[in-house]
């Protein structure tokens, strides 16, 4: 049986709050810790499903992960090849990221490897990471469609790539410079526009010799990885929720600290600050190379407004949270340019649609995003497709709605946000196991 959320109106949102660490950060700090020389200490690490499948996977490669406390790993590094074969399939459960960035990994190894996934992870594309990776001289099959299960065969000689992405998505960059570690010669990056570059910071940071600027990046195989600490920040992509529900509660105040601020990652705030948010940074501070800040929210008054498609790659993970923001404003909000999001998790355009909908929102789906006018919510059963994102998204529009919003489906937010439905309680929102 899946769990399902009972949401309804709480109180303004008031005090401060910390959001779990970032998961995009805590997959990389694994995989990279992992394959370095000597013990790295991550703190801040995300207690989610996705990281913690990605770190049993590196424990079943042969490496020592001890957790000396919550949210805490040190990870004794076997070096770049020091990783052994795993008799049993790997399993990153939910987690496109986990896949991706490993199948780049994995494809430079002298030994085979089979990842699979969930429901979800099952369905999603594959092609995008296998074609770069097949130029490099990988041999990778998937199942029909070109999705998961992934069998990646044993290569000792990847050739470096001079690569284009046709899409922009930093899972497949990274996947490509993850392999790239192992390939004889240059391997270059070039992005349509550019994505998150936690990769390349983090490679920087355990002493890979990479250049890289907005949209490029270029690395030599044959180097090596030094252990080092890496203390995770909080992730934007959860503070989203919170940013979006103190903006349309009335009487909210309020702080969400050591927020993650890479600028690839924070486009929602942007966007809402044109749709007349009030959000303000206090005490920026630079953590591990990382902005971070603390973020404070003010309820304000949301119009909508033309979303400019210059900002979607930099916030692709949190539409769903804008398209209850646009619900719930005055006038109407037209996305274009997220085709993306049909294949993430779940289509999110189209659950988010019958979601909205069936709580008494005006919105209409197009191929690349959705033309919503905004009014009042109303009660009603709105499934979240199991897709953590969208569950969360829908626990902040039944603190809006007239009536009590059933959510169905919720179990894959302990993907992402362990303790959510308890942190956005102590925050005001009315929200309970159903
Ligand atoms: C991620 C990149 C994004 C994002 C995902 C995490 C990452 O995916 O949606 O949640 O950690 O690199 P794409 O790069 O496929 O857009």
């Amino acid at each position: 049986m899946s769990l399902d959320w009972l949401a309804a109106a709480g109180r303004p949102l008031t005090g401060e709050i910390v959001v779990p660490g970032d998961k995009s950060i805590s997959h990389r700090a694994i995989m990279l810790a992992a394959i370095a020389e000597g013990s790295s200490r991550i703190t801040g690490f995300l207690e989610g499903e996705d990281t913690r499948a990605t770190a049993a996977i590196f424990q079943r490669l042969g490496v020592r992960i001890d957790q000396p406390s919550e949210s805490e790993r040190v990870v004794h590094g076997v070096g770049l090849h020091g990783l052994q074969a795993s008799a049993e399939p790997l399993d990153c459960g939910n987690a496109g990221t986990g896949m991706r960035l490993l199948t780049g990994l994995l494809a430079g190894q002298d030994f085979d490897s089979v990842l699979v996934g969930d429901a979800s992870l099952s369905k999603r594309p594959m092609r995008r990471v296998i074609e770069p990776l097949a130029a490099m001289g990988a041999r990778i099959e998937a199942a029909e469609g070109g999705v998961p299960p992934l069998r990646i065969h044993s290569n000792k000689v990847l050739q470096a790539i001079d690569y284009k992405l046709p899409v922009a998505s930093a899972q497949v960059k990274s996947a490509v410079l993850l392999a790239g570690l192992y390939a004889q010669g240059e391997t270059v990056v070039r992005e349509p526009h550019p994505t998150r570059d936690y990769t390349e910071r983090m490679l920087a940071a355990f002493g890979w010799p990479i250049v890289f600027e907005p949209g490029l990046v270029r690395l030599s195989g044959g180097h090596g990885l030094k252990a080092t600490d890496i203390q995770v920040p909080a992730d934007f992509s959860s503070a989203a929720f919170f940013i979006v529900a103190a903006c349309l509660i009335p009487g909210s105040d309020l702080v969400l600290k050591g927020v993650g601020m890479n600028p690839r990652r924070t486009g929602l705030i942007e966007v809402l600050r044109l749709m007349g948010a009030d959000i303000s940074q206090e005490n920026t501070r630079l953590q591990s190379g990382e902005s971070v800040t603390d973020l404070r929210v003010r309820s304000a008054k949301l119009l909508g407004i033309v979303v400019p498609e210059s900002h979607v790659p930099d916030m692709i993970d949190e539409f769903p949270a804008l398209f209850v923001a646009a619900a719930l404003s005055e006038g109407t909000t037209r996305i274009s340019g997220a085709a993306e999001l049909r294949v993430k998790e779940s289509d999110r355009i189209a659950v988010m649609a019958h979601a909205l909908r069936a709580l008494g929102a005006n919105i209409q789906e197009t191929p690349d995003g959705a033309i919503i006018t905004g009014g009042r919510l109303r009660g009603g059963d709105a499934d979240s497709g199991g897709d953590h994102r969208i569950a969360m998204s829908l626990a902040v529009a039944g603190q809006c709605a007239s009536g009590q919003v059933k959510i169905t489906d919720c179990d894959n937010v302990a993907t992402s946000f362990p303790g959510f439905v308890e942190l956005a309680r102590s925050a005001g929102f009315g929200l309970r196991a159903a």
